[in-house]
C-alpha cells in the first residue's frame, strides 16, 4: 500500500446565487488534499474553510455518495462526472488529479436543467418523464403474485437489469450537444418493455414518455453517442434503438385506431 499523498489544487468553481443571477467562475486555492479522498470530500474541505471565514459554502447535490442515487452532478474539466469512465462524481477520487492542477467545476448545463444555485440544477423534468409512464400497474392489495412465477429468459432479464441501472443523473443530457434525454428515457422504457410485467401499458408508456420528454424541452438525438461514453452506468445506445422501435409500433397502432374510428363515423 502506498503512503497517503496530499496535493494542492486551484479550483475554478461556478458560483451563482440563484436562478436569476448571471453567475461567474470564482477561484479557490486549496491545499493538503488527500489523494485517497473523494471529489465530494474535497469540496467538503473547501466548504468547511469557506464557512470558517464566514463565506457562503458552494452548493452541490449529493445523497448516497456510493454511486446509486444519481444526485451528484458535476461537470469537471469539461466532462460530466469528471475524467474516469463509468464513475459518478461521488465515486471519483482525488488520485485522478495531479498536484498543482487547476480544476474547473461547473453544473450540468441544459435548457431543461435550470441552475438553482452554484452547482445545483433542477432535474425535476426527469421526474415528470417517469410520472408520465415509467411504472407498471400491479395489484398490491395483498394478493400479489410471486415475481418468480413468470419465467423470463436470461438474455431479456439481463438487458432489463442493465437498463434499470440508470440512476437518472442527467450526465447524458449535459453531455449531448443537443441536450437530448433519449438515453435516460430509453433506459426507463426498456427496463419495462423487456419484461412481461411491462407489456400491459407498453404502448401508452412509450408514447407518453416521449411526449413528456419533448414537452420538457430536451433536444433530439442525432446519434453522436457522447451520452453513452459519459454515462456513469454504461447505459447502451441499444436502448435508444429499442425505444424508437417501441414508439413506431405504438404510434402505428394509435394511427390505426384513429382511422378505424374515422371509418365508423
Ligand atoms: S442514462 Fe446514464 S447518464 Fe443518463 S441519466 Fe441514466 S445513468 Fe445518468
Ligand atoms: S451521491 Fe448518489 S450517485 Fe453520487
Amino acid at each position: 500500500m502506498s503512503a497517503n499523498k496530499t496535493i494542492n489544487l486551484t479550483l475554478k468553481i461556478w458560483r451563482q446565487k440563484n436562478s436569476k443571477d448571471q453567475g461567474k467562475i470564482e477561484t479557490y486555492p486549496i491545499e493538503g488534499i488527500s489523494t485517497d479522498s473523494s471529489f465530494l470530500e474535497m469540496l467538503d474541505v473547501l466548504n468547511d474553510s469557506l464557512v470558517e471565514k464566514g463565506d457562503d459554502p458552494v452548493a452541490f447535490d449529493h445523497d448516497c455518495r456510493e454511486g446509486i442515487c444519481g444526485s451528484c452532478s458535476l461537470f469537471i474539466n469539461g466532462q460530466a462526472h469528471g475524467p474516469d469512465r463509468e464513475t459518478t462524481t461521488c465515486q471519483l477520487h482525488m488520485r485522478s488529479f495531479k498536484d498543482g492542477e487547476t480544476i474547473f467545476i461547473e453544473p450540468f448545463r441544459s435548457a431543461a436543467f435550470p441552475v438553482l444555485k452554484d452547482l445545483v440544477v433542477d432535474r425535476s423534468a426527469f421526474d415528470r418523464i417517469i410520472a408520465s409512464g415509467g411504472y407498471i400497474s400491479v395489484n398490491t392489495s395483498g394478493n400479489t403474485q410471486d415475481a418468480n412465477a413468470i419465467p423470463i429468459n436470461k438474455v431479456d432479464a439481463d438487458k432489463a437489469f442493465d437498463a434499470a441501472t440508470c440512476i437518472g443523473c442527467g450526465a447524458c443530457v449535459a453531455t449531448c450537444k443537443n441536450g437530448s434525454a433519449m438515453l435516460f428515457t430509453s433506459a426507463k422504457v426498456s427496463q419495462l418493455a423487456l419484461l412481461p410485467q411491462g407489456q400491459v401499458e407498453a404502448k401508452t408508456r412509450v408514447l407518453n414518455m416521449v411526449k413528456q420528454m419533448d414537452l420538457e424541452g430536451f433536444g433530439n438525438c442525432s446519434n453522436t453517442g457522447a451520452c453513452e461514453v459519459e454515462c456513469p452506468k454504461g447505459i447502451s445506445l441499444e436502448n435508444i434503438a429499442r425505444m424508437n422501435r417501441e414508439y413506431i409500433a405504438a404510434a402505428a397502432t394509435e394511427e390505426k385506431k384513429v382511422k378505424s374510428v374515422g371509418v365508423a363515423m
